[in-house]
């Protein structure tokens, strides 16, 4: 049977001034699912993103959450209803700590008390490989590790749904390596994961599905395998015509 379906986007567009950059964008995650997201620079991917946060309103479409409109409702509400991501430019709390950063997450963004919440810092330091990093300002943290502190933050809200935007980016093999391995981590422990990735080899070594993104509209869908060999990604990642 199939799991039933945790995120759908119906029908939502954004445009800014002339420019539009959602452009009728329907699809849907399952309970459990990773899905990979593919497109070009500037397609709308963040965007798309932040249109599922509430970090920007659609001017039509809904965005529907465990089977809720939540089209209207603040970010931060989103937050504790289980909607966690990552920025793709990291923007950390940078008079903070690490560990401080992840604890008003925690406790602001899950709405842990603050014994629980301290563990559950803990182990997301542990997690996402920071522990050693824990009692440093995050303003002086180099690029890979702010990125690892992204999804660290991400996950210090307890996401059921965790939306990854180009955190492998300028990572170095093995690097990347040790990120899949967390990020299948985090998946095994129930997380649906949506996940925008230029580094192809990482995400499919996670993702159950791809969807491919172009001028903000869904150019493809399927399974990884087929969509990657498909006309449709040939075209728009190398210029070859269909
Ligand atoms: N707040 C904004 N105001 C105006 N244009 C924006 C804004 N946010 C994004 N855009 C434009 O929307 C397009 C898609 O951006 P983005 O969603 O960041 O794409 P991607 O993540 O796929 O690279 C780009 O042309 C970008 O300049
Ligand atoms: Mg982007």
């Amino acid at each position: 049977m199939d799991n039933e379906v945790l995120l759908r986007l119906e029908g939502v567009s954004k445009s800014y001034g002339a420019l539009k950059v959602t452009d009728d964008l329907s699809f849907s995650l399952r309970e459990g699912e990773a899905l990979g997201v593919l497109g070009p620079n500037g397609a709308g991917k963040s965007t798309m993103f932040n249109l599922i946060t509430g970090d920007v309103r659609p001017d039509v479409g809904r965005v529907v959450y465990q089977g809720r409109d939540i089209t209207a409702l603040a970010p931060s509400a989103r937050c504790r209803l289980g909607i966690g991501r990552s920025y793709q430019v990291p923007h950390p709390l940078a008079g903070m700590t690490v560990f401080e950063n992840l604890l008003v997450a925690a406790l602001y963004g899950a709405g842990l008390e603050e014994g629980a919440a301290n563990a559950h810092c803990v182990a997301v330091l542990d997690q996402t490989g920071l522990a050693h990093r824990a009692n440093q300002l995050a303003g002086a943290l180099t690029l890979l590790d702010r990125k690892r502190l992204e999804l660290a933050r991400a996950l210090a809200t307890r996401p059921k749904l965790l939306l990854l935007d180009e955190i492998a980016g300028g990572l170095t093999d093995h690097e990347a390596q040790a990120l899949v391995q967390t990020i299948r981590d985090i998946r095994a422990q129930g997380v649906s994961i949506v996940w925008i990735e230029h580094v192809v080899h990482a995400l499919l070594a996670v993702v159950d599905r791809l969807i491919v993104i172009h001028f903000g509209a869904l150019l493809t869908e399927g399974p990884p395998a087929e969509v990657m060999a498909s006309a449709a990604v040939r075209e728009v990642y190398m210029g070859v015509e269909a």
